[in-house]
């Protein structure tokens, strides 16, 4: 008993004991050969993100598909936070997604590259004013979060003289059975209107009593990284219900109801993903007799990032040098937490290859050049022994790989490089010297 006790201790307490077995060494970095992605490395030099379009516009239609299938309405909306390389949001407009934003920043983005205000939405917990004037000038649809925003957008509105047109975010109260942090419809999140107290009846009194304001859809989503069908099964129920009420109490009859994002892919050799198809149909079930019974159908919205892009991505890195203790093996390699937070931030795993090699395989510990002992990339790898100036590949890191990305310890920002078909497009260059320095100003009497 103590010994489990002491056990449990160590496992919480975050030591780093070995609390299960390494998973078995794959070589395989999927369509990239080991030459491909090292001629890559050569050309462009590491760190190096390389995107594989092919895979984007696939991952893409196969979602399209499954939904299509169930719903003759349909858009789906990429959430740019994911990866927000213009490239990467183009190739995805051009086949025909909207683009779900988050900030001022990821707006005006969508506008530069031709989105119609329709075709996207504005989520944020923080709206500020001038987001919401730039929202409402474009016609983009303001997904309302609280009261406040509701207040905020009612009075911008009539002194623009523009109507607004609005969707409320929910909070389902559904648990996603994911990390905490990216678990968003519990009712202790920060995000949505909660249906307790009748809060979100509420916010569509106040709406529709606003001649400045239209009422476009109800909005939800959950959480990410969710590889089962079951939390988007209770959410649909949720929604259900809801609109249900908003048209037999409100004669409200929405334009869209949104599904959110979430959609999980396997991180892990053999883990198994969550096919759009087949969540689709259990979705389906859920809501399309309930549309029977209510009397009309709105359009399913949807707004997936990491489905979409996330296994398109490799980070490559090089390795600076092999550190063996007589505790811990360790691959330094020249990218860190400022290039890929996840594992780091959410104990993410990412499979991790070494480019090149077989021989040799035992345990290492992948550690990034950041200062700081939590900088591990992969804990516990078998890897095969790399050499001084070998490329690693980290897989799976199309998504909220660079667009999480920060200068910390100044190093530079990695170069991106999209790949279709045999073309490859340099789509980001690396930061340099020049961009650290850009902005800061040194006070005449601190000059060197
Ligand atoms: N819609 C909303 C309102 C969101 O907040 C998000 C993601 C999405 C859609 C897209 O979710 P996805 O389909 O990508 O799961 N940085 C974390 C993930 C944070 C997700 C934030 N919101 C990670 O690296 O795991």
């Amino acid at each position: 008993m103590l010994i489990s006790l002491l056990c449990m201790f160590w496992v919480w307490g975050g030591d780093p004991v070995k609390s299960s077995e390494p998973e078995p060494y794959h070589s395989s970095t999927g369509r990239f050969s080991h030459e491909q992605l090292q001629a890559y490395a050569k050309q462009y030099q590491t760190p190096l993100y390389v995107y594989d379009g092919d895979l984007i516009q696939k991952k893409y239609r196969t979602l399209a598909g499954g939904y299509s299938a169930q719903f003759d309405q349909l858009k789906i909306l990429y959430a740019v936070k994911a990866n927000t390389n213009m490239a990467i949001i183009s190739l995805l407009k051009k086949e025909g997604a909207g683009a779900e934003c988050i900030s001022g920043g990821e707006l005006q983005t969508a506008l530069k590259l031709g989105f119609r205000g329709e075709d996207i939405l504005f989520t944020s917990s923080a709206k500020t004013r001038e987001e919401l004037v730039l929202a409402i000038n474009n016609g983009i649809v303001i997904n309302l979060d609280s009261f406040g925003d509701i207040d905020h957008v009612k009075k911008i509105a009539a002194e623009l003289k523009k109507k607004a047109r609005v969707s409320v975010r929910i909070n389902p109260d559904v648990d996603p059975h994911t990390h905490r942090f990216i678990s968003t419809g519990h009712k202790f999140s920060k995000f949505g209107v909660l249906l307790e107290e009748d809060q979100v009846m509420d916010a569509y009194k106040q709406i529709k009593a606003s001649e400045w304001v239209e009422i476009w859809g109800l909005h939800s989503h959950i959480g990410s990284q969710i590889l089962e069908a079951q939390p988007f099964e209770q959410n649909a129920g949720v929604l259900l219900k809801f609109i249900k009420r908003l048209k037999d109490e409100l004669g409200i009859q929405l334009k869209f109801v949104d599904l959110g994002g979430g959609i999980g892919i396997p991180y892990h050799d053999g883990q198994d993903p969550l096919e759009p198809a087949a969540l689709a149909k259990k979705v389906a079930e859920v809501l399309k007799p309930g549309f029977e019974m209510l009397g009309y159908t709105p359009e399913i919205w949807l707004e997936p990032g990491r489905y979409l892009v996330a296994d398109s991505g490799i980070l490559l890195a090089s390795v600076i040098s092999v550190k063996d203790t007589p505790y811990t093996d360790f691959v330094n390699v020249n990218t860190g937490f400022n290039h890929l937070v996840r594992p780091i931030l959410y104990e993410a795993y990412h499979r991790i290859r070494v480019l090149g090699r077989s021989e040799d395989v035992r345990l290492f510990d992948v550690a990034g050049n950041i200062c700081e002992t939590g900088d591990i990339l992969g804990h516990d790898r078998l890897l095969p022994t790399p050499k001084d100036g070998d490329t690693i590949a980290i897989l799976d890191t199309g998504a909220y790989g660079f667009s999480m990305a920060s200068a910390y310890n100044s190093f530079d920002l990695p170069a991106e490089i999209l790949v279709r078909g045999d073309k490859v497009d340099l789509i980001r260059e690396r930061t340099n010297l020049e961009d650290l320095f850009r902005h800061q100003k040194l006070p005449a009497d601190l000059k060197p």
